[in-house]
């Protein structure tokens, strides 16, 4: 199924959005602790980089270190990318970054994108997908929610798995904007605003309650591993929670002046009488002392099915033409059990990626004395 986003969006992409977007990034950093990268996501990947690296065994195919794949889908300005990077070096992960959005506009410059790769891509678009294939270990989207109908976030789930490695991890980060709020003493305090943009959202069909509907939707399709939390800016620090009014207020500005630049009919729906009414609504926000703005971050994680196999690992004695047999060396690696292995092969003869159900027995080409073959034991993802 393929659909594509008709509707305006509501916010804008310019350079303004982007000077927003980091400072959300910057409060969303606090409020994970400078942690991008889920607990188990992190295993996952040092578990796949740290197999490959233990398979290569005198394999001179394989003694390239292993890179591994991530995506951010509407990655904007690509800041997730660029913060995740860190995380990796430090983790001593190497991978592929790739960012892909509908515009490109928020790209960075090409001179400046370093190691990152940028595309364009809707997220919508299945057949896209599709050409792409199983590709990444882990896949990331942020911040969709003023974007997606409830409809729409099923196809863009379903297209993310389309391009996600079995085993791999599926990751969903989203301030649903109906628990968004401006509030002086528990009483909204927002001049109507934030409500009107509330109103707008549930006009054109997004989903107000993504978080939850998300991982509802992760379940249904019964990825292994699901999880679901919420944090909730009540329980920040003072610094933060005016980050977020600083934040907010930029937000609303945008949609007003938005709305302002989509003409008179525009601004009458959203119960604005002109122009200069909008303006000074916006510019009396958040201004009453005590007033204060709250969000709700979900972060949900799911993962494919497949990809973790236990292999166990045999060697033998070659026989040579003239009859003898050389097997007084071990060699020089050789572990019983290869626990949570995930397959690499990139031999003439193995071909399958580390993803797919590999053959249960198979024999490794050797130059040496010995010769290694390989049988699957059992396939420990369907535990
Ligand atoms: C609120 S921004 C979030 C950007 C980024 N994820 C972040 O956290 O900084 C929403 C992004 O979604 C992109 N977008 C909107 N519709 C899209 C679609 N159908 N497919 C892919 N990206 C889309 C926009 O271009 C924009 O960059």
């Amino acid at each position: 199924m393929s659909a594509t986003t008709k509707e305006p969006y509501l916010l804008n992409i310019d350079e303004e959005a982007s000077k927003r977007l980091n400072l959300q990034h910057d409060i969303i950093t606090r409020m994970l602790g400078g942690k991008f990268i889920p607990k188990p996501v992190v295993e996952r990947l040092q578990s796949l980089q740290g197999t490959s690296r233990s398979m290569s065994y005198d394999w001179p195919a394989c003694k390239q270190v292993k890179y591994l794949k991530i995506a951010d889908l509407a990655t904007g300005t690509g800041i997730w990318l660029y913060s995740i990077r860190k995380e990796l070096e430090e983790l001593d992960l190497k991978a592929e970054l790739h960012g892909y959005d509908l515009h490109d506009n928020q790209f960075p410059p090409v001179n400046k994108r370093e190691d990152v790769d940028f595309h364009t891509l809707n997220i919508l678009d299945t057949p896209k997908f599709q050409e792409i294939g199983p590709t990444y270990h882990y896949i990331h989207a942020r911040l969709l929610t003023s974007v997606l109908t409830k409809e729409e976030w099923r196809v863009a789930i379903d297209n993310c798995l389309e391009i996600l490695r079995p085993g791999g991890f599926l990751h969903f980060e989203e301030i649903p904007f109906g628990e968004l709020s401006i509030e002086q003493d528990g009483a909204p305090a927002s001049g109507g605003v934030l409500e009107k943009l509330q109103a707008s959202m549930k006009l054109l069909k997004r989903d107000l309650d993504c978080g939850n509907n998300i991982y509802n939707y992760l379940e249904e399709l019964e990825l292994w591993e699901t999880e679901h939390h919420k944090i909730d800016l009540r329980a920040c620090d003072e610094e933060t929670k005016q980050m977020q009014n600083v934040n907010s207020r930029l937000g609303l500005e945008e949609f007003v002046t938005n709305a302002i630049a989509r003409g008179p009919e525009a601004l009458k729906r959203l119960g604005f009488e002109s122009k200069e009414a909008a303006l000074e609504r916006v510019a009396g926000l958040g201004k009453a002392p005590g007033t204060q703005a709250y969000f709700v971050l979900h972060s949900i994680l799911g993962r494919k099915p497949g990809g973790s196999f236990q292999m166990q690992l045999s060697s033998s004695a070659l026989s040579y033409s003239d009859g003898s047999e050389e097997a007084n060396d071990e060699p020089e690696e050789s572990p019983d059990h290869t626990p949570n292995a995930a397959i690499s092969r990139t031999g003439p003869q193995l071909q399958a990626a580390e993803t797919e159900e590999p053959q249960l027995s198979f024999i490794v080409p050797r130059r040496g004395r010995y010769q290694v073959s390989y049988t699957v034991t059992e396939n420990l993802d369907k535990k």
